[in-house]
């Protein structure tokens, strides 16, 4: 297989003035893409915002002889969305390439959990996809060739202690990606969906600690360029990226449906508690796209 080349190709990476977008900046930018580095340069929670992240970035790419521009803008409201892809647009001449990254926490227990925190969450991670991903694949469309990621998160697809704001976002972002995998397919658009697990700013406090050395960001990286290039022709798919003592792991991870249990007629919830354990079962399960006709009628 030919090596992974990014020359003439653009990418946008949201959030990438620090953690793993920086990585996935830096890589795309070493290996020949002109990225644009979004980054609003606020603090954990959504506050504040500032230049500094995303120009260090960008001026880290260009030291090393790669080209790059620097973006503020949030990528929570449409105008924000439609300048960061503007500013590929007016320095580069297009968009190959959309990295969703640029994420925010407000962890409260669920009782706690109110309206702000809540609205703040979902803005950034879940609308913030669809701000910056549309005017994208808007362009993406027209010529025939795209690569987007969405970033989930363990917290949507296994649940985690006080993250229902972000749980909730984290898994409308596999949902979008479900959605968007069929909208783009005629186009040559992929949309995957990477799952990190990275000491950051973001996780520093969440991720047992001592762990620094197995979920080291550079565990994530390759998944994620991976996931950017030409070679890639996989859409629809979720990995979760990791490591251990010795070194990156990857799991590939999907919603299974089992084969199903048929009943004469409609049943009666007693009939349901009678066969609970079969409907249950999911020793035949199989990727929910696969067993869809099942349910579906297909
Ligand atoms: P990070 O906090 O180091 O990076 C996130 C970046 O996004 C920051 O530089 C921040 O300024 C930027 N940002 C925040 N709001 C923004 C906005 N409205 N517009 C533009 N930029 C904005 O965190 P990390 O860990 O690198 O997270 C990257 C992504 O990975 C996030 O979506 C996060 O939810 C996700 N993730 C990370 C995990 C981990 O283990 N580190 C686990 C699961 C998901």
């Amino acid at each position: 297989m030919s090596k992974i080349d990014f020359t003439g190709r653009v990418a946008i990476v949201t959030g990438a003035g620090a953690g793993l977008g920086k990585t996935y900046a830096l890589a795309l930018a070493e290996r020949g893409a002109k990225v644009v580095v979004n980054d609003l340069g606020g603090a954990r929670d959504g506050t504040g915002s500032g230049d500094a992240a995303a120009n260090l970035v960008a001026e880290e790419i260009k030291a090393a002889g790669g080209e790059a521009v620097p973006n503020f803008d949030t990528v929570a409201t449409v105008e924000g969305g439609e300048n960061i892809v503007k500013t590929a647009v007016d320095s580069f001449g297009k968009v190959d390439i959309v990295i969703n990254n640029a994420g925010i926490l407000r962890d409260k227990s669920f009782l706690k959990m109110d309206e702000a925190a809540w609205d703040a969450v979902i803005a950034v991670h879940l609308k913030g996809a669809y701000c910056v991903t549309r005017p994208a694949m808007k362009i993406m469309r027209e010529q025939g060739y795209g690569r987007i990621v969405m970033t989930s998160s363990t917290s949507g697809i296994i649940g985690n202690f006080g993250q229902s704001n972000y749980g909730a976002a984290k898994m409308g972002l596999a949902g979008l990606a479900n959605v968007l995998k069929k909208e783009g397919a005629k186009y040559n658009i992929k949309v995957n969906v990477i799952v990190p697990n990275a000491m950051t700013r973001m996780t520093e406090d969440i991720l047992p600690a001592g762990m620094a050395d197995a979920f080291k960001v550079e565990n994530v990286t390759p998944v994620v360029v991976y996931m950017c290039s030409e070679q890639c022709e996989d859409t629809g798919v979720y990995i979760v990226a990791s490591g251990t003592a010795d070194g990156a792991m990857y799991c590939r991870s999907q919603i299974m449906t089992n084969m199903g249990q048929k009943f004469e007629g409609v049943p009666t919830p007693d009939d349901i508690a009678g066969r609970w354990g079969d409907i249950m079962n999911l020793d035949d399960a199989r990727f929910a796209e696969e067993a869809a006709q099942l349910f579906m009628g297909q």
